[in-house]
């Protein structure tokens, strides 16, 4: 897993392609690249560890959808796909404190392998909740993948079993992570800068 440090200040020297939202500047701080190298090298690690089993990838509406389908096309073992759809965040830059199901899963998670695919752990919230909404219908095995993890921010006891790169606690946006429904389609991931 990576650990992404200094990003922030090298980004704002390197004078990179800044984004403008409003008062807000955002800088670069994980490149199309390296997300897409990272997400390869964790297909590759999951298609092992799952081997000869088929799990159940759960995507995690909306902002896993880019990472839960770069992740599966790089998985080699046979696989099937489900999704959640949350809401903690509202419109804002902080999280509400508050999760809301709005869409349930319709796969039968019992005596199955069941993979959660997020995008970003911050206090833990959202997995708490999900974690505590499937163990009662008994899957076989239950493990998180997130392509980030702010580990500074965490405030439930949550294991990430596959972390893509663990960050600072600053709002991102791009690549599935939005600001007000906005900025999904970034190909990279860009760090609101102070
Ligand atoms: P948690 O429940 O506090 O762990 O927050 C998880 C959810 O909040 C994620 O699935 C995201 O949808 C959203 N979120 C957390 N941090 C950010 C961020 O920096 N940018 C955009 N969305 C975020
Ligand atoms: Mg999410």
């Amino acid at each position: 897993m990576l650990e992404i440090k200094n990003r922030i200040q090298a980004s704002i020297a390197l004078g990179e392609d800044k984004i403008l939202i409003g008062t807000d500047t955002f800088i670069p701080l994980i490149k199309e690249e390296e997300i897409q190298q990272r997400t390869r090298e964790l297909g590759k690690q999951i298609s092992i560890d799952y081997a000869s089993k088929t799990p159940v990838f759960i995507g995690v509406l909306n902002g896993a959808f880019l990472f839960l389908s770069d992740l599966i096309k790089n998985v080699t073992i046979d696989c099937e796909v489900d999704f959640f759809k949350l809401s903690s965040y509202g419109d804002g830059k902080i999280t509400s404190g508050r999760v809301k199901m709005l869409k349930e899963l319709s796969c039968n998670v019992s005596g199955r392998n069941i993979l959660i695919v997020e995008d970003i752990v911050d206090s833990g919230l959202s997995m708490k909740f999900i974690e505590e909404l499937i163990a009662p219908h008994k899957p076989a095995s239950m493990k998180i993948a997130s392509l980030l993890v702010k580990p500074n921010s965490l405030k439930y006891n949550v294991k990430i079993d596959y972390i893509g790169f663990k960050i600072p606690s600053k709002f991102v946006i791009g690549y599935g992570l939005d600001y007000a429904q906005k900025y999904r389609n970034l190909k990279s991931i860009y760090v609101l800068s102070e």
